[in-house]
């Protein structure tokens, strides 16, 4: 598990050039499904054949990060944001764009107060000397991902991206032994989440399932002086009740609470005050989907130092397989 989350949360894949992630995850996955294609908008979509239910199970593939706007004469390059991105946790951080060019992000030392801290206000330096020496590596609209080694902490996972290569890893882990069913299963690598759940609502409407599962990591509260929230890392995946967009399906949720009975992991419920999720967009797909989503209990989501629970997450492939079959 951490060599695939290793290999995932390492690569390149900023909101809206997923390229790099694609052929990551086409690699893992070829040869063990039916059929892979991607869409119109590039989502990633593995098919397992079968007679039976229409499920689609979906993860995001694109990450946060930051996009070039303008490159002043010295050559420092200032940025939007990409997905949303905290200017405190982008301070001091290495970038890296999609061909490799390293640069840090730092800020004008003019600012007196770091409560006025903005990304307007930041800049990335990649060492070049003049706007010519920088543009022959950064142009306007490329976009960088944050550096973050993946390291284990102890039983934590570290890396920037678990949001959401950590559920792209218990999708790819899943696919590569397939659960024994008749269900057609339609496995979504989903391209920009971060910017509203665009992929997700565009493949939903081309599958039309019976059902749908995102897998996608939650906040927690479980860290000092933190919001109070009932999540814990270690205390098994969260079957997500509700967040900004969304409201789990009481079908779906009892299918996964039931499964994660039926093979004894332990799990909890989430309630999530900010933010949303693939199944947001996908259960008003259509006429109506029934979804549910399962999460990985995450700390610090949208740093570079993201922390999860690994058995957290073979407990998510585990209890996905679970449902895939029960269903
Ligand atoms: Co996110
Ligand atoms: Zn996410």
């Amino acid at each position: 598990m951490f060599e695939t989350i290793k290999k995932l949360a390492g690569s390149f894949g900023v909101s809206g050039s997923e390229e790099q992630i694609r052929e990551v995850i086409k690699n893992e996955i070829d040869g063990k499904v039916d059929e892979i294609k991607v869409d119109a908008l590039g989502n990633l979509i593995a098919v397992k054949k079968g007679s039976g239910k229409k499920i689609m199970v979906a993860a995001h593939m694109d990450e946060i990060g930051v996009m070039a706007t303008y490159i002043d004469e010295k050559g420092f390059i200032r940025f939007s944001n990409v997905g949303w991105v905290w200017q405190y946790f982008a301070l001091g951080q290495r970038v890296m764009f999609k061909n490799g060019t390293a640069g840090a992000v730092f800020y004008e030392q003019k600012l007196k107060e770091i409560k006025d801290l903005k990304l307007s206000n930041m800049y990335i330096d990649i060492g070049a000397k003049s706007r010519e020496e920088t543009e022959k590596k950064v142009k306007i609209g490329d976009t960088a991902c944050f550096v973050g080694d993946t390291v284990l902490a102890g039983n934590m996972v570290m890396s920037k991206a678990l949001d959401d290569r950590g559920g792209c890893a218990v999708l790819v882990k899943t696919i590569q032994e397939m659960p024994d069913t008749d269900n057609e299963i339609y496995f979504v690598f989903t391209v920009q989440e971060e910017l509203g759940l665009r992929g997700a609502k565009t493949s939903a409407f081309g599958i039309m399932p019976d059902i749908a599962i995102a897998i996608d990591v939650t906040d927690t509260g479980d860290t000092p002086e933190c919001e109070l929230m009932e999540v814990k890392c270690g205390g098994g995946p969260a079957i997500k009740i509700k967040d900004r967009s969304f409201i789990a399906h009481p079908e779906v949720r009892r299918l996964i609470e039931n499964s994660a009975k039926e093979i004894g992991i332990p799990y909890q419920f989430e309630i999530m005050e900010q933010g949303g999720t693939d199944a947001g967009a996908i259960h008003v797909t259509g006429g109506g989907v029934p979804s549910g989503v399962i999460s990985i209990p995450c700390r610090y989501v949208h740093s570079p130092v993201e922390m999860a629970d690994i058995t957290d997450i073979e407990n998510c492939v585990k209890l996905l397989r679970q449902c895939l079959k029960g269903y």
